[in-house]
């Protein structure tokens, strides 16, 4: 019996670990993609200046890519993700802080918190795994504590470059998620991938009671060219001074939300 077999046998039925696959390795996946995750760290940044919290959840953690960012402005971090092999990987990723709670998951739209207990929750390239985000901004809202906040990013199918295209199809962005393909990242499993209409999120985030408080369009020059031609610090001081402006046209590929539990 091959490797991938065993991954695939134990897996229960509709499960979320996609990113179990043995084919598939999330960090390889950064390699090249400086720009992309310094401009996702200067979002987090400017979200969370000011702010400190006792306990946040980076919830799709994955290997704890951006938990270090989140952990500069909070006393506890519980990461939590569906992948035993994410989760293996950030144990060791973030092994020198000692105030990280390891959570698995595997039940689609559940957050592993009581409700009213956190402070914050991030959740970061998760929503393109969410063909139906409803349930879980439901979610969101019943773990954080009144007053608590939230980080939500969406992938955006409203950018620039999209709108343009729907644009010379006479066509407008779809309201509804639309799904890119099921091996989009390298990932070969049965993989969900979809991007979001911010309209449509924004309407889901006043349904389920989570105001925002600031938006940030961010990674507003990923195009192959403009990396081409300019340097990463170049790309970056440009995303730093344009990631504000940029949000109230929904310019980039990501879009990040500050969100506040009303008290
Ligand atoms: C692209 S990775 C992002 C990881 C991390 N947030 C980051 O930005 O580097 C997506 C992560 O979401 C997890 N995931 C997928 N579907 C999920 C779901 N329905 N609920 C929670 N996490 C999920 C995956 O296991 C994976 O670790």
């Amino acid at each position: 019996m091959t490797d991938k077999a065993t991954n695939k046998d134990i897996k229960p039925k509709n499960s979320i670990a996609y990113y179990d696959d043995v084919n598939h390795n999330y960090e390889d996946f950064w390699v090249g993609r400086e720009y992309e995750h310094r401009a996702e760290l200067i979002a987090l940044d400017k979200l969370l200046e000011g702010r400190h919290y006792e306990v946040a959840m980076d919830y799709g953690g994955g290997y704890g890519r951006i938990s270090s960012a989140i952990l500069a402005h909070a006393d506890r971090l519980i990461l939590v993700d569906p992948s035993t092999k994410q989760l293996d990987i950030a144990k060791k990723f973030l092994k020198d802080y000692h105030n990280v709670e390891y959570i698995r998951v595997d039940e689609k739209d559940r957050i592993p918190a009581e409700a009213d207990s956190l402070d914050l929750l991030v959740m970061v390239r998760v929503s393109h795994h969410l063909p139906d985000p409803g349930p879980t901004i439901a979610e969101i809202h019943r773990s954080l504590k009144p007053g608590g906040n939230a980080i939500i990013e969406i992938a955006n199918e409203a950018h620039f470059v999209n709108r343009m295209r729907y644009l010379r199809h006479l066509q407008a962005v779809p309201k509804q998620p639309v799904p890119i393909g099921k091996n989009a990242n390298g990932i070969t499993d049965n993989t969900p991938f979809v991007n979001h209409n911010p309209k449509t999120i924004e309407r889901l985030f006043s349904q389920y009671g989570l105001k925002p408080i600031s938006k940030l369009s961010v990674s507003n020059l990923r195009h192959p060219y403009i990396k081409e031609h300019l340097s990463v610090s170049r790309m970056l001081a440009i995303e730093k001074f344009f990631q504000g402006k940029l949000s109230v046209f929904d310019f980039g590929p990501s879009i990040f939300y500050l969100l506040g539990k009303a008290d």
